[in-house]
């Protein structure tokens, strides 16, 4: 430990390999102390290529000269959203409902930082000078930055308080476990390895987004079952957490790209990018099959088939979609739990609000009707974050440092972090 910190030293989960009983050392540890490794999973046997026209050869230790450019694209763009994230959620730390919640903010952050690192790394070691440039160019964008922005848009959207926080760790980081997902099958080993471990410390971000959006989700229901208001009680109404999830979730689904791809498909044929794991499905070609796709055209819904190659992004869009529904299960149990009867949290239709895509075209309401522009307007800020929703959200966040205290927005978790008390100093003072 430093002679004065200056900064608060959070109880941290520090990867010090990646055997399986060093992934997780839990220790206080001063931010600027905490140990940027590279871990790639170790290579098991000679592993070859699982899907795609090259099915069954060797996966690559180096680079092939053909898919140099596509490889580095799909890594540079998975590598800018990590210090996106962290550069969105920095001044959060400012109001954490909790010293649980802040130190599990640290964590998400240090680990973001890290999975930087370790693309930074594949690109300096596997892409010669263009690589380089590549790294020098993710230093130089910044989140939110008109001039050098973050390449994605859900990334360049402001995260000033813990509901957006919590969103996004559901909804958005939820997309990176699926493109992750999709790398860790890739042909270009390093790539693979790399991303494989990078999934374990996902997970743990997943966790916070998900239980978070419950503990508000509980927060609010047990003050109506009291029959109290919650605005009253500086919680945050249900209809305000509908219009975040119904932001976070549709700006998400735009991360997976185009219904439509002709990218997904050359990606998924050579072998760069697989389906979610592909490894359990019956074959790895997918030639021959298509996908049925609605689409609007002429201001109807078309149906349109194309071949699956081609919907690729749709597939990984398929699986996060039933993920998200089965954490909104969740918090409506919860609301059920708490005795709110009638009232539901749901997902939009994946039709809603997107910014990429055929669906991009035109304009439909949540439940994935088509409508006028006009229309759309008139109900934008039933559906969406309005400035009367995000002035209350923040005029709710209000920094709580006492141990084992909670801000008047957020239920207690129902455990602590590594089988330690939920009271516990999850992070020291400053000068303590
Ligand atoms: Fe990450
Ligand atoms: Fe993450």
């Amino acid at each position: 430990m430093g002679e004065e910190p200056s900064v608060p030293v959070p109880r941290l989960r520090t990867a010090i390999s990646v055997e399986t009983d060093g992934w997780a050392h839990f220790d206080y540890v001063r931010m600027p102390d905490y140990r940027w490794g590279i871990f790639l999973v170790p290579k098991s046997g000679e592993r070859t290529i699982g899907f795609g026209d090259n099915l069954g050869q060797p996966a690559w230790d180096d680079v092939p000269g053909e898919h140099r450019n596509a490889l580095r694209r799909i890594i540079v763009t998975q590598a800018d959203t990590e210090p996106a994230s962290v550069e969105q959620q920095r001044q959060l730390g400012k109001v954490a409902p909790s010293i649980y919640d802040l130190r599990n903010l640290f964590q998400v952050n240090v680990e973001e930082g890290r999975h930087l690192w370790a693309m930074v790394y594949l690109l300096h070691r596997h892409f010669g000078r263009d690589g380089r440039e590549e790294a020098e160019e993710l230093l130089a964008r910044r989140s939110g930055s008109s001039d050098k922005p973050r390449i994605l848009n859900a990334f360049n959207e402001p995260i000033d308080d813990w509901l957006s926080f919590f969103m996004f760790a559901m909804f958005t980081d939820r997309d990176g476990k699926y493109q992750l997902a999709a790398l860790a099958e890739s042909g270009f080993d390093p790539l693979a390895r790399t991303t494989r471990f990078m999934l374990t410390e996902e997970a743990h971000h997943l966790f916070v987004g998900e239980m978070g959006v419950d503990r508000v989700v509980q927060r609010t229901a047990g003050l109506m079952r009291e029959g109290k208001e919650p605005r009253k009680e500086g919680a945050i109404p249900l209809d305000i957490i509908q219009r975040y999830l119904n932001q976070w979730f549709t700006l998400s689904l735009d991360l997976f790209g185009g219904e439509v791809s002709s990218n997904a498909a050359d990606f998924f044929a050579a072998g760069l990018k697989g389906r979610f794991r592909e490894d359990d499905l019956a074959e790895h070609k997918a030639m021959g099959q298509s996908y049925r796709l609605e689409v609007p055209e002429n201001g109807k819904l078309v149906e349109e088939n194309v071949p699956l190659r081609n919907a690729m992004n749709e597939v990984l869009r398929d699986e996060y979609v039933k993920d998200c529904q089965r954490a909104v299960d969740r918090w409506n149990k919860t609301l059920a739990k708490n005795g709110v009867q009638g009232l539901s949290l749901a997902l939009p239709h994946r039709r809603f609000h997107r910014g990429v895509g055929p669906h991009s075209t035109a304009k439909f309401d949540p439940q994935g009707r088509m409508m006028s522009e006009a229309e759309f307007e008139a109900h934008k800020d039933e559906w969406l974050i309005n400035e009367a929703d995000r002035k209350y959200v923040k005029s709710v966040m209000n920094g709580v440092f006492e141990r084992g205290k909670m801000a008047s927005f957020i239920a207690p978790p129902a455990k602590g972090i590594n089988g330690m008390p939920v009271d516990f100093e999850y992070v020291r003072a400053p000068g303590s």
